[in-house]
């Protein structure tokens, strides 16, 4: 039986050979529809980075898949895994379940060789809410905070929704020239104040504005160190679900997606620099692990009409993200609504059921050179089981179609709190 491996070039492939550094994702499916069934395990190449896709309509599996691959990376062998971080931005607030086992599928998991297995990571979530957490007796292990200074004007403008060229918009970008250093909320506040020339309505409403941002509870003076959310072989979920109700929920959600991604790059590119000299010395340790970030419900961080705080810091990592080594997988149910550039980067399509024709024709314009026939004859193939999916791999220009496996972990789904009914 041919052993496949998406995503690792044939160069690797002669090198590594088809299972050292892999994430084992599923196995391949033959025949169609009633006849299908289960043949040679599928895995994907964790050895390079990668730009992953996730797609899918509603319910097919997306983020149970997600949670698969998270599990693998955790789970590879040592020396590849103690290279590795792993970081869920979790807008859903579903991933905690990961820390309990997959009890409820212990029959089909032994099938799959596999048991039940709770997975160790760390639950951070934005220090203004820990005491919500507790209230509810929610578990978390971090909490975290970003720091106004990293943020730029226009990050600010577009998480208050705002016009730079407007008088409001003005004063920020002057007040923010003006700092220096670490400041917070209330360095800001008091520059404005202070601010000449303009009106006094002006400044009351830019004021208003920082006084909102304080209550998100993501902001303190000095932020959280980038170190806490790196850890080799470890395992960090961002949950980003609260900010349901304030203004501008999703650009909140995205000024941390936004900060931490450009933060990580900044960190990688420094690396590589230091590995590279280290290399010529005969040296092969990396400084800092290979970042792998999971994004559920990405459309909403790098849509393809409008511009988040998280535009630019993402479209870098699929850009330029090969060569610093930081690894994107983004899940949406409408890749359609997807940035471009985010879609024309994916090197690897993981694609449940779909059946809106604009996210079908956006999939097709991208990887239908070397299909066979056509997108909708491949999805229309595919048995009618959950975690069905076709993967496309640009690597070896091949399709197939798989079943991702079964979760060791619980996926919580679309029950975010249900930890106070369900288990403990
Ligand atoms: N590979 C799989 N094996 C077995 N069951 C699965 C698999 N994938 C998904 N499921 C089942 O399908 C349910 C829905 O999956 P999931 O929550 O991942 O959907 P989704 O595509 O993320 O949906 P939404 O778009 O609403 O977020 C899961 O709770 C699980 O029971
Ligand atoms: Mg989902």
């Amino acid at each position: 039986m041919p052993k496949i491996t998406i995503g690792r070039d044939e160069k690797d492939r002669e090198q590594y050979g088809a299972e050292k550094a892999t994430a084992l994702i599923g196995k391949n499916i033959v025949g169609e529809r009633g006849e299908a069934h289960l043949a040679n395990p599928v895995r994907m190449d964790i050895a390079r980075p990668h730009v992953v896709g996730v797609f899918g309509k509603r319910g097919e599996g997306k983020s149970y898949t997600l949670g698969v691959m998270a599990e693998e990376l955790l789970k590879a062998e040592e020396e590849v895994s103690n290279n590795i971080s792993t970081i869920i931005i979790d807008s859903m607030g579903i991933y905690w379940s990961m820390k309990f086992p997959n009890e409820d599928d212990a029959v089909l998991l032994s099938d799959w060789d596999e048991q039940p297995e709770a997975i160790d990571l760390d639950l951070c979530i934005p220090k203004g809410h820990a005491e919500k957490f507790r209230d509810r007796e929610i578990p978390f292990d971090k909490t975290f905070t970003l720091k106004p200074s990293d943020l730029s004007a226009a990050d600010w403008a577009m998480a208050f929704d705002m016009e730079l060229n407007s008088p409001r918009g003005i004063l920020l970008e002057r007040v923010l020239r003006e700092l220096e250093g670490e400041y917070g909320i209330e360095e800001i506040i008091q520059q404005i104040r202070g601010a000449e020339d303009f009106e006094e309505d002006v400044k009351k409403g830019l004021i208003n504005r920082f006084q909102a941002a304080e209550d998100w509870g993501i902001l303190s003076k000095h932020g959280t160190d980038l170190e806490e959310f790196t850890e080799r072989g470890g395992l960090k979920v961002l949950d980003v679900s609260m900010f349901q109700g304030i203004r501008g929920t999703w650009s909140v959600r995205s000024l941390v997606v936004g900060l931490l991604a450009k933060k990580l790059l900044q960190k990688r590119l420094a690396s590589k620099r230091l590995e590279e000299i280290q290399e010529t010395e005969g040296k092969l340790t990396s400084e800092s692990p290979i970042v792998w970030m999971i994004i559920d419900e990405a459309h909403q961080f790098l849509p393809n009409d409008h511009k988040t705080p998280a535009s630019d810091s993402l479209l870098s990592w699929v850009k330029i993200g090969r060569e610093p080594g930081v690894s994107l997988v983004m899940a949406t149910q409408q890749p359609y609504k997807l940035h471009p550039d985010a879609l024309s980067q994916c090197d690897t399509i993981i694609s449940h059921r779909l059946t809106a024709k604009k996210d079908i024709e956006a999939l097709k314009n991208i990887m239908q050179t070397y299909m066979k026939y056509d997108l909708s004859t491949y999805i229309d193939n595919l048995p009618r089981k959950k975690g069905a999916a076709i993967c496309l791999d640009d690597n070896s220009e091949r399709v197939y179609s798989v079943r991702i496996r079964p979760r060791l972990s619980w996926h919580a789904g679309g029950t975010p709190t249900a930890l106070k009914q369900g288990r403990t």
